[in-house]
């Protein structure tokens, strides 16, 4: 019945945003990363093209193919070596709880991979459970340490992430527990924004400086990374190599956050699918390829999307939302603490709360203890042994013995978009559009 048609425009989504601005006079805010209610071009838009007549395949279980994967070989005299091209992400201890850290910490290494400290700086037991431990270096400083730096297997200079390009973090009150107080400095129970830009970074030119001084903290030991919120990623990843970093890690549009405005989730950034095609051609206009890695975050899920990722041009993964999956997040148990929160199991994205039902995004001691560390470490290793398997099985598929020697020509386009972003030709076709 016509008079019954509800708006496309004023769904009941929109209507409820805009009456619950009216009534609060407050942006909304919200963990987990873009819920993506509207269409863009994804790693779906791509698909395998394995061997059949012009090409050979590898036989699974008799023919090697190897997932070693080289991290830093540009300046740094100890580079990054990792048994597979998955690496956990940088998630601050604040964001999430003492147990998520640890249990992501020791799961990464007993995969033979690498985890990230994050905002709020390096707890002792993820460098005492870490095989391979990355130091962020953010621009609030929080938790910040030249002897935690020291300690670390690589630092990564944060400039932005991708589910909030452009500004800085935040930490509501409820999760400042005494613990993070201490830690970041900070009053307890009192909201905390920490800021959009490094205070010592007015451009690309502070960059040189600051990448140096990282160096020369740690004796040009260790690689030094620069990550960026996808946004110009042409022209940023340029300036990123050109200061001098190892490494560059570029965070797409679907890249998670424990908190940040709902419209920088939705409505800033380009997505992960351009993000590594833009970046590799960043690489590649600069003469630079092969020689600064390049490691693609924001929305990979599984081994087929690291896959295309790598087949792309990227070196490795970062999953932040995967792993926390991992640990549980969004699992049917505590039912009825998803219900207090206003959601559901496979609706949460409340981690902003400090109020996470299965103990991850949280730093009540009595939720943190539904989180036990050995199990949580246990199903980290089986998710990246597992995403591993699966990277290795479409790679040997394609005829490849290391997945690194993926490329865009085993891959076709299965939308006008895809091909356009990615170069590649759609399938059925021999056309690569735009082009
Ligand atoms: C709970 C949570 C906390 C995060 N904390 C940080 C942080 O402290 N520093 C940072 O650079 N990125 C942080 N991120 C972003 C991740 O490092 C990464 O860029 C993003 O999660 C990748 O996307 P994915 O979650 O879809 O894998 C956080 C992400 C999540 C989910
Ligand atoms: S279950 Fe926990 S970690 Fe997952 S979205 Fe909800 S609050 Fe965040």
């Amino acid at each position: 019945m016509a008079h019954l048609q509800q708006s496309a425009i004023f769904t009941p989504g929109v209507v409820e945003s805009i009456q619950h601005k009216a009534q609060t006079g407050l942006y909304e805010m919200r963990g987990f990363g873009t819920l993506r209610q509207r269409r863009w071009a994804t790693f779906d838009d791509l698909t395998f093209l394995p061997c059949s007549l012009t090409r050979i395949p590898l036989e699974g279980y008799r023919e090697k193919c190897s997932t070693k994967t080289l991290l830093g070989t540009r300046y740094a005299k100890k580079p990054i070596e990792l048994d597979i091209p998955v690496m956990i992400t940088g998630m601050s201890w604040g964001a999430l709880s003492y147990n998520a850290k640890v249990a992501l910490a020791k799961g990464a290494a007993a995969a033979g991979s690498s985890n990230t400290t994050g905002d709020g700086g390096m707890l002792q037991a993820e460098r005492e459970n870490s095989r391979t431990l990355i130091y962020e270096v953010l621009p609030s400083r929080y938790g910040i340490n030249i002897h935690h730096m020291r300690m670390a297997d690589a630092i990564e200079l944060t400039i932005g992430q991708g589910a909030k390009p452009g500004t800085g973090g935040l930490l509501l009150g409820s999760k400042v527990s005494n613990r993070i107080a201490e830690q970041r400095d900070l009053p307890i129970g009192v909201d905390q924004r920490s800021p959009a830009r490094h205070p010592d970074m007015l451009g690309p030119d502070d960059m040189i400086i600051k990448v140096e001084e990282l160096r020369e903290a740690t004796d040009w030991q260790v690689p030094i990374f620069i990550k960026i919120g996808a946004s110009r990623v042409f022209d940023d990843v340029k300036l990123a190599a050109k200061a001098g970093a190892d490494v560059i890690v570029v965070d797409g549009m679907e890249g998670g956050t424990g908190a940040s405005p709902s419209i920088f989730q939705e409505h800033t950034g380009i997505p992960t699918l351009g993000a590594v095609c833009e970046a590799r051609l960043a690489l590649e206009d600069c003469g630079l390829y092969g020689e600064v890695q390049l490691i693609i975050a924001g929305g990979i899920r599984d081994g087929v999307d690291a896959a295309k990722a790598i087949a792309l041009g990227a070196d490795a993964v970062y999953i932040g939302t995967a792993a926390l999956i991992g640990l549980n997040c969004n699992k049917p148990l505590y039912l009825e603490d998803y219900e207090a929160l206003g959601t559901a199991p496979y609706a949460c994205h409340h981690c902003h709360t400090g109020r996470c039902p299965v103990g991850i995004t949280t730093q009540d001691p009595e939720l943190m203890q539904r989180l036990d560390i050995d199990a949580g470490a246990e199903r980290i290793q089986n998710l990246l042994h597992a995403m591993t398997l699966e990277i290795q099985m479409l790679a040997r598929s394609c005829g490849k013995s290391d997945v690194h020697h993926l490329e865009p020509e085993d891959m076709a386009a299965l939308t006008m978009e895809a091909s356009a972003i990615c170069g590649i030709p759609l399938a059925g076709t021999r056309k690569v559009f735009g082009r």
